[in-house]
């Protein structure tokens, strides 16, 4: 089937595999709305897959989903897309979170997501070593969430205890000073902070499920003192935000909008994102910007990470099929991202066009099978979310690459 399609696709006389020239463009293929919709695969994606993979055209698969480790989720797609993809042509909306274990692999971080077991289990099999979540803070301590809706057993016991404000001791002496109030506050402080736990990142893995709770405890170490769960900074009443050596903040996307099960298209992680930006644009009185990193597409970072693993994978599989080294290292000229939503495949790919460290074009195909509404879609020449090319389905816009 793949060489028929490839016969009509390509040309009429298209070579046999082994005498083709080593391809100097790839593709980069979206997930949801491009092959699957409602985790089904969508017409024509598992013939698109077969066909690329018969022609030794290289291809990755760049979803901003997440919530699985990577192995799991490529061996559900393929076998739902009859497809020989491994993990070096798989890249999901955290993966480049391993870039961030030099940092923080010995420190203790914090990750939400669609399931906080989860969540910490995939972090971990990245290496890093020290996981809370959200829910061990909740077990720990039920009163920093002063609501019913949250399931009482659902964390693990924490690296260290978390703080409490300390007994005020007025009137001891300590190095020859009667403290006041406040001082001897400050002084419980500062000797027992260090035995308690510290956060240094945090982490949105994937879409969060429990908003409420997240946000509250985002937003109390976001506030904290040097990432000390249960302090306050008094940096923030100075107005220097987030300036106390307070977690740093990851997003894996930004996606406001996916393609689901509902005929409108619903919120996604970019949403969480947005309300925790709105909370905090009012504890701050609107004086300070939330500072944070989202990687995912339309990120530059997740571009990068991609094309490096387009790089490598096409030199290892190549290689593997027997073309000489000569040819493969011609290089990699062109990628064709092919996507359904606009503000973040096709957006990315345009903005990343060119820029990259092996200067590849990014050529970008939006197709009509996720989020697309011509209604919301119609942007102006010029306007980074334009695609170069819009076509019907996956199996059109490849057909229209070829
Ligand atoms: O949660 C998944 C979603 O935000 C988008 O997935 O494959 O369309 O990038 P994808
Ligand atoms: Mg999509």
């Amino acid at each position: 089937e793949a060489s028929t399609l490839g016969k009509r696709w390509i040309r009429p006389d298209a070579p046999s595999p082994s005498e083709w020239e080593a391809p100097s463009f790839a593709f980069a293929f979206d997930i949801d709305g491009v092959l699957l919709h409602e985790r089904e695969p969508l017409e024509g994606a598992a013939q698109v897959l077969a066909l690329l993979d018969h022609y030794h055209i290289p291809f990755i698969l760049l979803t901003n989903g997440g919530g699985k480790f990577e192995r799991d989720r490529v061996a559900e797609l393929n076998q739902k897309l009859h497809s020989n993809m491994t993990t070096d042509n798989f890249c999901q909306s955290h993966t480049p979170f391993q870039e961030l274990l030099p940092e923080y692999a010995d420190k203790t971080i914090l990750v939400t997501g669609s399931d906080y077991e989860k969540c910490r289990q995939i972090m971990q099999g990245y290496g890093f070593r020290s996981v809370v979540t959200p829910g061990d803070i909740f077990t720990a301590k039920p009163e920093v969430f002063p609501f019913e809706t949250v399931g009482k057993e659902m964390g693990k016991p924490l690296p260290k205890p978390l703080w409490t404000p300390p007994k005020v001791v007025e009137g001891e002496t300590v190095k020859g000073k009667v403290l006041s109030a406040e001082e001897a506050e400050k002084e419980e402080e500062e000797k027992r902070l260090g035995e308690h736990l510290k956060i240094d990142a945090m982490f949105v893995l994937n879409d969060p499920r429990d908003w409420a709770l997240d946000v509250q405890v985002f937003m109390d170490l976001l506030q904290s003192k040097q990432g000390y769960v249960g302090t306050y900074s008094e940096e923030n009443n100075r107005g220097n935000w987030q300036g106390d050596g307070q977690p740093k903040l990851f997003f894996s996307n930004s996606d406001l909008i996916w393609a689901a099960k509902y005929h409108l298209p619903r919120f996604g992680q970019g949403a969480f994102q947005h309300a925790l930006v709105g909370i905090w644009k009012e504890v701050t009185e609107g004086k300070a910007e939330l500072k944070r990193t989202s990687f995912g597409k339309p990120h530059r970072e997740t571009y990068e990470y991609a094309e490096e693993m387009l790089v490598r994978h096409r030199e290892e599989w190549l290689k593997s099929k027997g073309y000489p080294q000569k040819v493969v290292r011609q290089g990699l000229k062109r990628v064709y991202m092919v996507g359904d939503n606009p503000e973040s495949d096709i957006a990315g790919a345009n903005d990343y066009d060119g820029k990259g460290k092996y200067g590849t074009e990014w050529v970008s195909l939006l197709v009509e099978t996720g989020v697309y509404n011509e209604l919301r879609m119609n942007f102006k020449e010029g306007d980074v979310r334009k695609a170069d090319v819009v076509r019907k389905n996956v199996a059109e816009a490849i057909k229209w690459a070829l």
